[in-house]
C-alpha cells in the first residue's frame, strides 16, 4: 500500500478507504519519498560520519578479569558520563562486546526467548597477554582482543589476521539517557515525519558502531533488501548514497536494485577475504542504518541504532561455515521442515471458491505436474477476519480439505496479525476483553487499517498473547479447518497502512511497558512463532505420540526466524530484474542464517509472459521454499496456461525439483543440525578464489551443484563461471566441462539453464515423476557419484518420516556414501551429540550412476557385495530427461538403503 503522503490525516483515511474499496495495490509505483532518508530521521542524521568516538575512554582502575569476562567502566569525558563495557569470550566461537548504561537504566534489550538459550553459560576463559597504562591484550583460542583505553579502541584479530577493528574512525557513540533541557535539539524528543508526530518519550538514546574490517574487500549480510550479494559502498551515486536500513516494512513495489530495508531484518554480517571470514550479529531489534565504505583495502562501517543496547557477537571461527555454525548457537539452527513443504506450492491472490480449488487441484493431474500445497489468500475469509470461512464461496472447507488431500496434499490458509476491529468477531472480542493488543500511547488499544479496515494488532511480543495465539489453531477452535491446512502469516511487519512509513506508530506500548521502537522489528518473528507454536499444539493432539511439525510462513523476520519456520521476500514483479535479484537476495538470507526462503515464482505484480515464466520456474526449483504466486489483479498463471510447450518445459522443470528433494531433504538435515546455508555463493565453497567473491549471477545448492539462471529475454548463450580447481558435468548430458580458466559460454535453449554436478560429490535422487511427495514415499532412489581429479566423490542420504517429531529420537536414516578406490560404500552417518539413526526403510538404490571414470577398453562391470557382477551400461544421466549417453549406469543393483554395503567397479 501507498503511504498517505503530505496530506492531512482525514485525506489520507479517505484515500485509503477508496484504495481498500478498489481492493487494490496497484494504485502506485513505488515512492522513493514515502520513505524515510537518514536525513529525515533524527537519529541517524545526528550520528552519521559524526566523529565523536573520541570523547570515551576506558577507566584503567575499573578493569576486572574474571575467567572469560572482562569489565570496565567507559566513560564519556565531555558528557562526564559513564557507561559500563563488558567483553566475554564465549566456547562456542563468539566474542561478545557489549556496552550498557548502569543497570536500572533499564534501556531494553532483546528477550532471551528470540535467541536460544545453553550458550550463556559456555565460556571460554581469556588469558592476559599484556597489560600496559593504555592497553590490554588478551587471547583466547584463537581470537586476540587487543583493548585500547584512550580513547577507547578495540582490534580483534584471528589466527594472527586482523579481523576487526572498533572505533578507529571515531565513530562510535552512545547516547545516555537524560532529562529534557530547553536547549536540546530539535528531534530529541519529538520527531515528526509527514503527518505522523513520534513524541519519542524517552528522548535521545541512539547508539553508532564503528566497525573496520582491515583488507576485506567484500561485505555480506544485513537483509533484506533487492541489492547485490556483495554489499555496495554507500557514499556511491544515488540510490546507493543512503546507508541500508533494517526496519521491517511493508514495502509497496519495491524496485529491484536500492538499499531501503524490506519486510525483514536480520542485523548480521559477514565480511570474507582470502583465508579469513569474520561475522557480526549486533543483537538489537531498533531501526538500524548501516553505512558501507571502502577505504583502501578496507571496508569500513557505520551502524547506527535508534535505541536499545550495544550488544555485538563477533563471530572468530574464521571460515563461513564456522562463522554459521556459531552464529546457530546464538540465534538456532533450520527448523526441520515437513517434507511436503519442500514440494511445490501453489499459490494466488486468490483461489475464489471451493470450485476454482478443485479445478486448480485437478490442472495438476490433468498435465501430471507435480505440486503439494493449494494455498488460499485474504478472500478466502469473511471479511478479512482470519480463521473465518466466506460461506458464500467456501461453504464446505473440511471436504474441500480432505479431498485434496485425499490425492497425498495439503492446504494453507492465510492469517495476518492485525484483527477486525468488530465485536462480533470472536477474535476480536475475545482478545479486547483479554487485554491482548497492542496499545497506543495513550494506552487504549491501537486502531489502525489494514486490509479489514479499522483493525487492532495482538501484542505478540506478550508471551500470555502467544500463547492464547497459539490455542486458536486446534482444530476445535479453528472452526473450518484440519490437520492438513497449514498457515501463512502476512503483513507482520507490523503493516498498517495508515501509520508512518505504513507500520506502527513507535511511541504505541507493548508488553512490559515497552515502546514500539525498541522492539519493532521483533514484531514479525514473535507473531510467527507464536502461530508456529498453535500448529505444534495442533500436532501434539491430533498426533501425541511423535507431533506433527508445523509450517508457517512469514514475511517480517529477525535472528531467529529459521527455527520458527520459512520466509519469502515479498511483492516482487514479474520482471527478469526481479528474477535476476532474487537470487543475491536468497543468498544473502543463507549466509544470515536463514536459508529456507524463496521469492515468489512468476513475480507478483504484473504479467509474465510464457519465457519469463519459464525461465522463472528452471530457477525457482533451486529455491529452498518453491512456491508461484500472483496478485489478485493478474490474468490466470497456473503452469499449463501458457501453451503446450511452456506446460511441457515446466513440468520438466518441477519434476526436476522432485527428482532433487533427496538431496535438498538432506541439505536441510544440514541446516537443522550445523546451521549451514541451502543455496551458497560461489565463494562460500571456494573460499580462496577472489574473482568469485562478488559472483552473484550463479549459485550453488550444497555443495554438488551449480546453477546459472537464465534472466534476460531471448538469451541464446549466457556466460558460465566454472571455479577452478574442479570439475564440473553437464547436470542435463553428464557430459564433463573441459577445464578454462575464463567463463564458459552456453548455448540455451528455452528447455533449460545451464546446471552442473561438481566433481568428488554423490547426489541421492528420485526419479520417477509422481503427483507430489507423499507418492514419492515408497520410491527407490538413484546415486550420481560424480568423480573428481582423484577419481573419488562422497556424499549422504538422510531420510525420515517427513513429518513428525520422532526424528529427535533417533528415528531417520541417515547414510553416508563414498567412492573411493573404485569401491563405493555405504556406511552410517553419524554426528557427535545426535541419537543414532535407527529408521530402516525397506527401499532400494535403483541406479548408480557414474560420471567421469576414465575410459576402459572393454568397459567395467560392477562387483555387488563382493558376489553378483553386473555391467555398467553407457546410458543417459537421469531417466526424467533422456539425453546423450554419457554416464555409465549400474542399473537395478537393489541395495538395502538402510545398510551397509559395497560395489566395487572392475573391467570388464
Ligand atoms: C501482501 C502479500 C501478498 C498477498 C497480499 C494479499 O501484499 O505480500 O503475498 O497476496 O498481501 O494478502
Amino acid at each position: 500500500m501507498a503511504a498517505p503522503g503530505a496530506k492531512t490525516r482525514v485525506q489520507a483515511i479517505l484515500l485509503l478507504a477508496l484504495s481498500l474499496v478498489l481492493s487494490s495495490h496497484v494504485v502506485s509505483a513505488f515512492k522513493d519519498n514515502e520513505f524515510k532518508k537518514c536525513a529525515q530521521t533524527s537519529f541517524c542524521s545526528r550520528n552519521r560520519g559524526v566523529q565523536q568516538g573520541q570523547n570515551f575512554e576506558i577507566v584503567p582502575a575499573s578493569l576486572v578479569l574474571n575467567t572469560a569476562t572482562l569489565t570496565a567502566t567507559l566513560s564519556n569525558k565531555p558528557a562526564s558520563k559513564t557507561l559500563q563495557l563488558t567483553l566475554t569470550s564465549h566456547a562456542d566461537g563468539f566474542v561478545r562486546f557489549m556496552v550498557d548504561e548502569l543497570p536500572g537504566v533499564g534501556r531494553y534489550q532483546v528477550p532471551g526467548d528470540v535467541l536460544v538459550s545453553g550458550w550463556e553459560t559456555k565460556k571460554a576463559a581469556f588469558k592476559e597477554e599484556s597489560r600496559s597504562a593504555n592497553q590490554i591484550v588478551l587471547s583466547s583460542g584463537d581470537a586476540r582482543v587487543e583493548l585500547n583505553f584512550q580513547p577507547f579502541t578495540l582490534a580483534i584479530s584471528v589466527k594472527g589476521q586482523p579481523a576487526l577493528q572498533i572505533n578507529s574512525r571515531n565513530l562510535f557513540n552512545f547516547e545516555h539517557r537524560r532529562t529534557k533541557q530547553d536547549s536540546d535539539p530539535a528531534g530529541y524528543w519529538e520527531e515528526t515525519w509527514m503527518s505522523h508526530t513520534d513524541s519519542k518519550p524517552k528522548g535521545p538514546e541512539a547508539m553508532s558502531l564503528d566497525l573496520v574490517f582491515p583488507g576485506f574487500q567484500n561485505v555480506y549480510g544485513i537483509p533484506e533488501r533487492a541489492t547485490s550479494l556483495s554489499l555496495r559502498p554507500t557514499n556511491g551515486a544515488a540510490p546507493y548514497g543512503e546507508p541500508y536500513r533494517l526496519y521491517n516494512l511493508d514495502v509497496f513495489e519495491y524496485l529491484d536494485d536500492h538499499p531501503f530495508g524490506l519486510y525483514g531484518s536480520i542485523p548480521v554480517m559477514m565480511a570474507h577475504k582470502k583465508g579469513l571470514t569474520v561475522g557480526v550479529f549486533w543483537n538489537n531489534a531498533a531501526e538500524m542504518f548501516v553505512d558501507v565504505v571502502k577505504p583502501g583495502r578496507d571496508t569500513a562501517v557505520q551502524w547506527i541504532t535508534e535505541s536499545g543496547i550495544v550488544d555485538l557477537f563477533v563471530f572468530v571461527g574464521g571460515s563461513a561455515p564456522a562463522v554459521l555454525a556459531s552464529y546457530a548457537k546464538v540465534a538456532g539452527t533450520t527448523a526441520l521442515p515437513q517434507l511436503f513443504s519442500l514440494g511445490y506450492h501453489q499459490c494466488r491472490w486468490n483461489y475464489k471458491d471451493e470450485a476454482d480449488v478443485k479445478a486448480v487441484d485437478g490442472g495438476f493431474d490433468e498435465h501430471a505436474i507435480p505440486y503439494d500445497v493449494l494455498w488460499l489468500d485474504i478472500e478466502h475469509t469473511n471479511g478479512k477476519r482470519y480463521l473465518t470461512w466466506d460461506s458464500s464461496v467456501f461453504p464446505n472447507p473440511i471436504p474441500m480439505q480432505e479431498d485434496v488431500a485425499s490425492r497425498g496434499r495439503e492446504m494453507v490458509t492465510i492469517v495476518d496479525p492485525h484483527v477486525k476491529r468488530d465485536h462480533a468477531y470472536y477474535v476480536f472480542s475475545e482478545a479486547e476483553k483479554a487485554g491482548h493488543f497492542v496499545k497506543n500511547k495513550y494506552n487504549n488499544d491501537f486502531d489502525g487499517w489494514c486490509w479489514p479496515g479499522q483493525s487492532s494488532y495482538l501484542d505478540v511480543t506478550s508471551p500470555a498473547v502467544r500463547s492464547w495465539w497459539a490455542e486458536q489453531f486446534t482444530l476445535d477452535k479453528y472452526q473450518g479447518s484440519t490437520k492438513h491446512l497449514y498457515i501463512w502469516n502476512d503483513m507482520n511487519e507490523p503493516s498498517v497502512f495508515n501509520g508512518p512509513e505504513i507500520t506502527m506508530q513507535k511511541d504505541n506500548i507493548h508488553f512490559g511497558g515497552v515502546e514500539h521502537r525498541d522492539n519493532h522489528n521483533l514484531y514479525g518473528i514473535y507473531y510467527h512463532m507464536a502461530t508456529a507454536e498453535g500448529l505444534k499444539l495442533r500436532g501434539s493432539i491430533v498426533n501425541p505420540e511423535s507431533g506433527d511439525r508445523p509450517f508457517v510462513l512469514s514475511r517480517a523476520f529477525f535472528s531467529g526466524t529459521q527455527r520458527v519456520g520459512p520466509i519469502w521476500t515479498g511483492d516482487n514483479a514479474a520482471q527478469w530484474s526481479h528474477l535476476k535479484v532474487s537470487v543475491p537476495m536468497l543468498l544473502t538470507l543463507g549466509l544470515t542464517g536463514l536459508p529456507y526462503s524463496g521469492a515468489d515464482v512468476g513475480g507478483f505484480f504484473g504479467n509474465p509472459d510464457a519465457e519469463l515464466m519459464t525461465r522463472w520456474y528452471q530457477v525457482g526449483i533451486f529455491y529452498p521454499f518453491f512456491r508461484g504466486h500472483a496478485h489478485l489483479e493478474t490474468q490466470r498463471r497456473e503452469p499449463w496456461l501458457f501453451g503446450p510447450e511452456t506446460t511441457a518445459r515446466i513440468r520438466t522443470a518441477i519434476r526436476g525439483r522432485y527428482a532433487m528433494l533427496p538431496y535438498i531433504y538432506t541439505l536441510f538435515r544440514a541446516a537443522n543440525t550445523s546451521g549451514l546455508p541451502i543455496l551458497r555463493p560461489l565463494w562460500y565453497e571456494f573460499p580462496e578464489a577472489e574473482e568469485l567473491f562478488a559472483v552473484d549471477e550463479e549459485f550453488m545448492l550444497g555443495s554438488a551443484m551449480l546453477v546459472k539462471p537464465v534472466s534476460a529475454a531471448g538469451a541464446s548463450s549466457v556466460d558460465v563461471t566454472l571455479p577452478q580447481g574442479a570439475r564440473w558435468y553437464d547436470a542435463l548430458t553428464g557430459a564433463m566441462v573441459p577445464p578454462r580458466t575464463k567463463s564458459h559460454r552456453v548455448q540455451v535453449t528455452l528447455d533449460g539453464i545451464p546446471v552442473y554436478y561438481r566433481g568428488g560429490n554423490i547426489v541421492p535422487r528420485r526419479e520417477r515423476p509422481r503427483r507430489s511427495t507423499a507418492a514419492q514415499a515408497n520410491d527407490p532412489y538413484t546415486l550420481v557419484v560424480a568423480l573428481d581429479d582423484k577419481g573419488e566423490a562422497a556424499g549422504s542420504l538422510y531420510a525420515d518420516d517427513g513429518r513428525t517429531f520422532a526424528f529427535t529420537r533417533g528415528d531417520y536414516l541417515h547414510r553416508d556414501f563414498t567412492f573411493k578406490g573404485m569401491k563405493l560404500t555405504s556406511t552410517a552417518h553419524q554426528e557427535p551429540g545426535l541419537p543414532a539413526g535407527t529408521l530402516t526403510l525397506p527401499l532400494t538404490v535403483e541406479r548408480v550412476v557414474f560420471l567421469g571414470l576414465p575410459p576402459a577398453r572393454r568397459g567395467y562391470k560392477a562387483v555387488i557385495g563382493g558376489k553378483h557382477t553386473v555391467p555398467l551400461e553407457a546410458g543417459p544421466l537421469s531417466m526424467l530427461a533422456a539425453q546423450a549417453e554419457n554416464a555409465l549406469v549400474l542399473r537395478k543393483p537393489d541395495l538395502p538403503v538402510s545398510h551397509d554395503w559395497t560395489v566395487e567397479i572392475v573391467a570388464a
